[in-house]
């Protein structure tokens, strides 16, 4: 058993050390992978994945700027954006060669010695970080970065009560999966922390009542906990006047305002950070997906002085062994050059107007009976069914044209459409080329079911449960 694993990694590193395989390699390569996913991951990721069926695998093999290429060589458009975090493009120059220099010298920390990258992207955050927002702790995952949050606050008020959105995602580990929205992820493990109240978002009227409830019985809430645009809700941004109304209840309440930037943080809505576009400073600011550049997990959670004072004097109230490790630290610190340097946010800003002005004029001629709307900021856009089979046609349809996009997790009649803010016009055209074509065809099968049967939809593509639960992650 031992030499055929030895065999068997010795075969794998191999693959990994080459650029190209021959014929026969790849056929084995695609074959050994759909049979491992199916004995050894999940056999249920591929009953859902629109890039395996019977007569089609894409196994992924490499990546570069806006596209991945499967072993086949067939390229993707990736307007997935690995649901948010190429930001920068994938294996941006920089970013791989500050990781790769990293890696050759050093990969990751003693735990005892001081650590210089880790107090540099610190500083950095701390410049670059709306207000008085300074010290960092440093994490591997968006939902590590909620975690770390929701303590902090707890520690940093005394108070144990955390508000948060209907509609709104923060990740799956119990803490944060508490504060994620959708009864699908949340029923199988509650209760979790049973001190969360979901409000509606946009709504400043509910936050105010919520607040002052809670004052009343005593449950006085330690934080309002928010994305400053619903990403996995379905791309919903709020009115201007929502995130200036939030913070203005919450320091009225004496709640901490955490702003839950993993998915609109780092330049994906035009701005570094999203809640810049209304002037408002968090208490806590939450990184992830991007902060990373693509090439190394990463994560953050930003907070004031005050609020760090709980933990300066036991700092090991809350820790991780590789958060804030070389890697990502000069993975982040690169990515933070590249959004800077290549003026990135700004292109985000005006890129993402041109790519949803050419969305919405595509599927006007089809709206309402195939597409209800095209909505976005900067670069995280989403296009919203009336159904989600139709949206599922979709999203097939622009597979078979090698464009790749995502549902998202909590609102299911939705697509994602958040390509690396270095997407170029003639990537956005081809885009828009195909979802013509798609839209086009499924209209065609439509109106003969419209002529025949006198419905306003076309017949959904049968889905067991696993799809029609699922379905949204992979629209
Ligand atoms: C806003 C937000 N917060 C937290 C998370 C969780 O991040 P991760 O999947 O890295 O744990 C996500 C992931 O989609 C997210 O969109």
């Amino acid at each position: 058993m031992k030499s055929a694993i030895t065999q068997q990694t010795q075969h794998i590193l191999n693959l990994i050390a080459k650029r190209d395989l021959n014929d026969d390699e790849k056929k084995q390569l695609i074959d050994e992978t759909v049979d491992n996913f199916n004995a050894y991951i999940n056999p249920g990721f591929l009953q859902y994945r629109k890039s395996f069926s019977p007569d089609y695998v894409a196994v992924e093999w490499a990546d570069s700027g806006s596209t991945f290429t499967c072993v086949k060589g067939i390229e993707y458009i990736d307007c997935l954006g690995g649901y948010g975090i190429y930001n920068v493009g994938h294996r941006h120059p920089k970013v791989l060669k500050a990781v790769t220099d990293q890696l050759n010298r050093q990969a990751l920390h003693s735990q005892e010695l001081l650590d210089p990258l880790r107090g540099y992207l610190a500083k950095i955050l701390a410049d670059l970080a709306p207000g008085n927002l300074k010290y960092t702790f440093f994490t591997n995952s968006g939902t590590e970065s909620v975690e770390g949050a929701l303590k902090m606050a707890m520690l940093a008020t005394g108070r144990r009560t955390i508000i948060a959105a209907v509609g709104g995602f923060h990740g799956k580990s119990l803490g944060s999966l508490s504060a994620t929205s959708k009864a699908v992820f949340r029923k199988p493990f509650l209760p979790s922390l049973h001190n969360v109240r979901h409000i509606p978002f946009n709504d400043l009227h509910a936050l105010e009542q919520t607040l002052a409830c809670l004052q009343f019985t005593g449950d006085d809430a330690a934080a309002v906990l928010l994305e400053p645009i619903l990403g996995e809700g379905g791309v919903i941004i709020p009115s201007d006047d929502y995130f200036p109304g939030v913070r203005r209840l919450c320091d009225k309440y004496g709640a901490l305002l955490i702003a839950d930037e993993v998915q609109t943080g780092m330049g994906r809505t035009g701005k570094m950070f999203c809640v810049e576009h209304w002037n408002v400073e968090p208490d806590i600011l939450c990184l992830g997906k991007a902060f990373g550049g693509g090439i190394m997990p990463a994560g953050a959670f930003i907070g004031s002085e005050k609020l760090w004072t709980p933990i300066f004097s036991n700092p090991f109230l809350h820790t991780t062994t590789f958060g804030g490790n070389p890697l990502a630290c000069a993975a982040a610190i690169a990515t933070i050059n590249v959004l800077l340097e290549e003026r990135l946010c700004e292109r985000a800003q005006t890129v993402g107007d041109i790519f949803l002005n050419k969305l919405k004029s595509t599927i006007k001629p089809y709206t309402p009976h195939l597409i209800l709307d095209a909505r976005g900021k900067g670069l995280l856009i989403a296009l919203e069914f009336p159904d989600t089979d139709i949206g599922f046609r979709v999203s097939k349809g622009l597979f078979q044209e090698k464009i790749l996009v995502a549902g998202t997790l909590i609102n299911a009649k939705t697509i994602r459409i958040e390509p690396p803010l270095t997407i170029t016009l003639e990537q956005i055209d081809n885009v828009i080329n195909a979802l013509s074509k798609v839209l086009k065809e499924i209209a065609s099968e439509m109106k003969v079911q419209l002529i025949n049967e006198s419905i306003t939809k076309p017949t959904p593509i049968p889905m067991n449960n696993l799809q029609q639960t699922v379905l949204s992650r992979q629209l």
